[in-house]
Parts: C-alpha cells; sequence; structure tokens
C-alpha cells in the first residue's frame, strides 16, 4: 500500500513516470512521444504527440463492456420526465448529434456555444462537439443577454445549440428572446442555431439561421460519425469565468490531460469506479458539471446522473428518494445547498435507503463546520470538501481516499492532489511562509494534466494575470489566501481579488459594476461581497444617481432599486443580482481616486473599516453607515 506522503511525492518528484502510467487510464488514437512538454513556460503540454478523443473515452470504448449499462440518468423534478440512456443508446444520441453539426458545416476547432438548462440534449451537444473536434463553450442557462453577447463575441461560435426554456420552481423560463437579443448585440453572431423544443416556451425561429433540434435529428437517425483523433494539447473547450476585470477569461482545455486527470480523480478522489453511479447536483454551466455531471463519470465507466430541478421539490427528500432509487455510491453538491435543506425537516435525511451511498463531496466555497457537521450526522455518511478552480477542472485540495483514507479536518479541504506542488508565499515579497501563517495560495509549474493550459485567444493575459501576480515569482496564483497547517492540510481564507462567490457561483464584481452603471440614472458604482449566512456571500452595491430627485422618498427610493436591479437581472440575469443597492451621493475613495473597497465591504459586514488616512472625504463612510443603517 503506498500512503498519500509518498503517493504525492512522487507525482512531483517522479512527475513524467507518474503520468505516463496514470495516462494508460485511458484509450490512446497513438501514445504519446513523450509525457510532458515543458520548454516554454508557463505553457504545459501535457502527453504530447499523443492523439485521443474525449467523447471515444466517455462512450465509444465502453460499449463493448457495458453497452447496456446505465450511462446517463435523466431526472427533472421540473417536468417529471425521467429516463435512463445506457451507453449505447447515449452512443446514438450523441452520434445523431454530431451528424447535425457537421452537416451545419461545423468541424474540427470551430467553436459551439451551448446554451441550455439541465437537459439530455445539453449533454449530447457536448459530446457531439468533442467527437468531431469542435470546441464547445457552454454558458450557464441562467446568464442573461449580456453575459451572452460577451461570451458570443470572445468565442466567435459559429453554432449555437439552445432550447426554449428552462424551469425554475415549476416555472418555464424562457430563452429565445435572451438568445435573440445576445446575437443581436453580438459583433460576431453565428452563422447557425440550433433550437430544442421542449414545448415550454415560444420560440420564433429566425429564417435562415435557426433550425428546429427534433426535425434535424429525424434526419439524422442513422448517422455514424466517427472521432477525430486529436493531439492531446488541441482544444476542448472553452468556459468562461469572472476575474478582476469586467471581461469573463476563457479558461481553455485541453483534451488528453483533462482526460487523464479526471479518469484519475474519479478512483482516486471520488471513490467512483466503473459499473457505479455518480450524482453530482451542479450544472452543466459550471466546471464541476463539465467535469464531474459529464466528462469524468463517463470517462470512468460510471453512470451520472443529470438532475433538474431545485434540492425542495416536492419536499426537501427529493435528492434523497433518488440516492434510494439510482443507488449512486458518490455525490457531489455544494455548501449552499446542504444550507438550504438544513432549514427543512431533518427526518427527510433518514426517510429514504441511502445504503448506496459511500460519500458526500462538497466543494464550490467555504465549507463551515456546523453544516458539515449536521449533513454528516443526518445521513451517517462522510463529508469530504475539496478545494478547486475553474480554472484547474479538477480538485487541488481533496482527501484522496482511493489512496489513503486520510482523516478530515473541519475547515480543511484537505492535502494537495497528485501533480499540484501547492505552496504559500507573501503577497509582499513573494517569500515563501512558514507553517500556520496566511498567505496566497499558488501552483509551482508546471500546473498538471487537465488544468487550463491559456486563456482563450490571449496567452499573454494567461502569463499576467495568473503567473505574474505573486511578486518575485512565477507561479500560478489561484487568488485565494490560505494557511498550512503543521501536518499539511491548508486551510482556504477567501479570494485576494475582487471575484465573490454568492451560493457557490462565482461572480465578478466588476461586471456586476459595470452593468448597473449602464442604467440612465447610476453616475457611479462599487459593489463588494458581503458574508451571508446562507447563501456565503451575496453582492451589494453603493451607488451615486445623476438624478436625486428620482430617490427623494422612501419609495421612489425601493422602487429605484427594484429598477437597477432589473438591469442587472435583463443583462447579466438574477444570479448576479446584488441582494441590496444602497444610494449615497460619495463613494470612499483615496485622494488617489482608488475605491477603499475593504472598507465597504467590512463596513457592510459590521466589521472595522481598517485604516482610513488616505480618504478623501471622511464624511463618504458616514453616508455608507447611514445608508445599511437606514
Ligand atoms: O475561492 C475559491 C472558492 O471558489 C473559487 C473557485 O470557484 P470556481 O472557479 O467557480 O470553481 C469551483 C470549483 C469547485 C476558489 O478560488 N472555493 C472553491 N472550493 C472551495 C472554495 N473555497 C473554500 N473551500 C472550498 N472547498
Amino acid at each position: 500500500m503506498t500512503t498519500y506522503k509518498e503517493f504525492h511525492a512522487r507525482s512531483i518528484a517522479d512527475r513524467d513516470a507518474f503520468w505516463a502510467e496514470q495516462a494508460r487510464l485511458i484509450d490512446w488514437h497513438t501514445p504519446p512521444t513523450a509525457t510532458l512538454d515543458y520548454s516554454r513556460p508557463p505553457f504545459a503540454k501535457w502527453f504530447v504527440g499523443g492523439t485521443t478523443n474525449l467523447c471515444h473515452n466517455a462512450i465509444d470504448r465502453h460499449l463493448a463492456t457495458r453497452g447496456d449499462q446505465a450511462a446517463l440518468i435523466y431526472i427533472s423534478t421540473e417536468t417529471g420526465e425521467e429516463k435512463t440512456y445506457t451507453f449505447s443508446q447515449l452512443y446514438r444520441e450523441v452520434n445523431r448529434f454530431a451528424g447535425i453539426l457537421k452537416g451545419q458545416g461545423v468541424g474540427r476547432g470551430d467553436r459551439v456555444l451551448i446554451y441550455m438548462p439541465m437537459i439530455p440534449e445539453a449533454t449530447f451537444a457536448m459530446l457531439a462537439c468533442a467527437r468531431i473536434g469542435a470546441i464547445h463553450s457552454v454558458v450557464f442557462g441562467g446568464f442573461a443577454s449580456v453575459s451572452l453577447a460577451t461570451r458570443i463575441d470572445d468565442a466567435q461560435p459559429k453554432l449555437i445549440v439552445s432550447a426554449d426554456a428552462g424551469s425554475r420552481a415549476g416555472k418555464p423560463v424562457p430563452y429565445k428572446h435572451l438568445l435573440d437579443e445576445a446575437i443581436k448585440l453580438a459583433q460576431h453572431p453565428p452563422q447557425k442555431v440550433v433550437m430544442v423544443n421542449r414545448g415550454m416556451a415560444e420560440m420564433p425561429l429566425v429564417a435562415g439561421r435557426d433550425l428546429d433540434y427534433g426535425r434535424l435529428r429525424g434526419e439524422h437517425m442513422n448517422d455514424e460519425v466517427p472521432c477525430e483523433w486529436l493531439e492531446s494539447s488541441e482544444p476542448s473547450y472553452i468556459l468562461y469565468t469572472s476575474g478582476t476585470t469586467g471581461k469573463p477569461k476563457g479558461v481553455q482545455r485541453d483534451t488528453g490531460g483533462y482526460a487523464v486527470a479526471l479518469a484519475t480523480s474519479m478512483p482516486q478522489i471520488f471513490c467512483c469506479h466503473p459499473g457505479e453511479t455518480f450524482f453530482c447536483t451542479s450544472d452543466i454551466g459550471w466546471v464541476v458539471g463539465h467535469s464531474y455531471i459529464v466528462y469524468g463519470p463517463l470517462l470512468a465507466g460510471c453512470a451520472t446522473i443529470l438532475y433538474e430541478g431545485t434540492p425542495l421539490r416536492p419536499d426537501a427528500g427529493i435528492w434523497w428518494s433518488i440516492v434510494e432509487k439510482y443507488k449512486p455510491t458518490s455525490m457531489f453538491s455544494s455548501p449552499t445547498a446542504v444550507r438550504v435543506l438544513k432549514k427543512h425537516d431533518p427526518a427527510l435525511l433518514k426517510k429514504y435507503d441511502l445504503s448506496s451511498l459511500r460519500l458526500l463531496f462538497l466543494a464550490g466555497e467555504p465549507l463551515d463546520e456546523p453544516t458539515a457537521r449536521w449533513i454528516s450526522d443526518g445521513l451517517g455518511k462522510p463529508i469530504i470538501d475539496n478545494y478547486w478552480q475553474t480554472e484547474t477542472g479538477w480538485p487541488i485540495l481533496a482527501i484522496p481516499r482511493g489512496i489513503e483514507a486520510l482523516e478530515s479536518r473541519f475547515g480543511s479541504p484537505g492535502v494537495p492532489s497528485a501533480g499540484y506542488d501547492v505552496r504559500i508565499f507573501s503577497e509582499v515579497d513573494g517569500s515563501e511562509v512558514g507553517n500556520n501563517q496566511k498567505g496566497v495560495v499558488a501552483i509551482e509549474g508546471p500546473l498538471p494534466p487537465g488544468c487550463m493550459t491559456t486563456v482563450w485567444g490571449d496567452d499573454e493575459r494567461f502569463v499576467k494575470t495568473y503567473w505574474n501576480s505573486v511578486p518575485n515569482r512565477m507561479v500560478y496564483s489561484t487568488f485565494d489566501w490560505g494557511i498550512r497547517d503543521d501536518d499539511g492540510y491548508f486551510f482556504i481564507l477567501g479570494r485576494t481579488d475582487d471575484v465573490i462567490n454568492v451560493a457557490g457561483h462565482r461572480l465578478g464584481t466588476r461586471e456586476i459594476e459595470e452593468s448597473i452603471s449602464s442604467h440612465a440614472n447610476i453616475a457611479e458604482v462599487a459593489v463588494v461581497g458581503v458574508a451571508d449566512q446562507l447563501k456565503g456571500q451575496v453582492a451589494i452595491a453603493f451607488a451615486v444617481v445623476k438624478d436625486p430627485a428620482r430617490i427623494a422618498t422612501p419609495e421612489l427610493r425601493r422602487a429605484h432599486e427594484g429598477d437597477v436591479m432589473k438591469t442587472v437581472d435583463s443583462q447579466l440575469g438574477a444570479v448576479a443580482r446584488p441582494a441590496r443597492v444602497h444610494f449615497v451621493t460619495v463613494l470612499p475613495k483615496t485622494r488617489s481616486g482608488k475605491l477603499l473597497r475593504r472598507s465597504l465591504q467590512a463596513l457592510a459586514e459590521g466589521r472595522d473599516p481598517g485604516d482610513l488616512t488616505t480618504i478623501e472625504d471622511p464624511t463618504a463612510l458616514d453616508q455608507i453607515r447611514a445608508a445599511l443603517s437606514f
């Protein structure tokens, strides 16, 4: 038996041999000629010369051994639909979708934007892209037209796949008008749009551009589309995420490295094995959905559950009833979801037969101890916190129980995963800090397989943003504060930048500020993340209006606040809507004009605003205090 310490040490010290072994977990059309090319740091090319295909590894290679076993289990408590696709049936649907894409002229290297609710067709579309070597860019269905337009312009997709509507708590959420609006706003509109009609909302087709998926599928029923064999470093997808600027970054993922990393993580971290079932409650629009609803489980020969619905309908026992029925062995969710369940009858945790379930994984935001204890005691299962980012694609920190059942420590997501050389540096001079001292969590290059390879279309931004932010070092910055204890467990203490985490959703405060600023009556605005009992954080806005008459009375203020929120809803989506918009006449700034964001955040959280010697107008803070107590 290898201990975790030996396992991890070897993944760093004997890197190439270690990853060459892991690479055997997937099928290669032609084997790699070298494990790693790191001749141009920080750009790492894993498994160079090898050719492979994600769709082949997720579906085709399982056909002989488990063609009739469940691959995709779709459950919608929104529509009442429930349908299981075996690997063979999934193979057929993905071939049809690949046929549709090829029929529309989509080929290797072309981008396809997927703006979809949690329906099987979304996964068919992703896997079909992988099959033909097209690069998918899934945009979360909760985003609205401006968010979508920004991503269209950056990725410049040849084709968009969408649907008439999503559904939230039983109510249809129409997509088509948002999509049409986004395409209108975009400088680089797609040539074609394929629309899946669920019969839930109007979806008027634009002649010459929009196509009906149902009709196309009928025309491609018997298509067999061979897999494109991609060189390991060729991109598989782009996934946009927020950073310090208002412009989202296109995280670019490779093909071979990603396949190997996910295949490695399934047994080593998620303890899920071929023929078993994995239940991840995230959304395909986020990285957790990409890696652990779609690719990870299927690559490992597991069935995956695709769930459309809230954790509360028909009641807060729905997830556990799904566990009883479909018998997943591992489950993956978020701390916010557990905090939502915590408001409901704990008896629901005991009502169903959960004997199949071994472990519950939680990630995406800090896991507080009361929440971890409540769910662990309620279910009688161990909870495994894990820490990672859209950029890394799979856990940086976790408890790798598949290697050694290390104890968990409350408040710590655990220890570094294979290949991650995680360190903590001083943000002042870049020196490595000692144990139990706070600093910036960073990773020594090369990043292991599966991590982002660059920012889509912007190598320079990749280097500048991620590799030049710790002084005097070329290391990958996570932009998280953290500490390491004497036993090598890490603790994550929040972001060093302006990214906030609302209910596990990563949002950029600058994007929200830009949206609010576009409101005709807003002169200036600051958005900060403020601690929230349920959602971890919420966005709070402080805005200066142009025409004070519009906020002259409490009623007018409230109406104006609602109006500003509507602007965010319609541009970015309700997911980015600030919880409050407070109106002030001046924002706290330094004499050189820099916003005192940390002071704003501290005041909003009822803390001491810190050093204010540089503030230009001290009355600005009184206004903030007054607004908060108002
Ligand atoms: O701040 C960290 C927080 O979420 C950020 C990454 O968010 P995203 O790109 O959406 O990827 C989520 C993938 C699970 C991180 O920089 N974060 C994520 N997991 C944890 C966490 N903070 C504390 N504990 C965690 N387990």
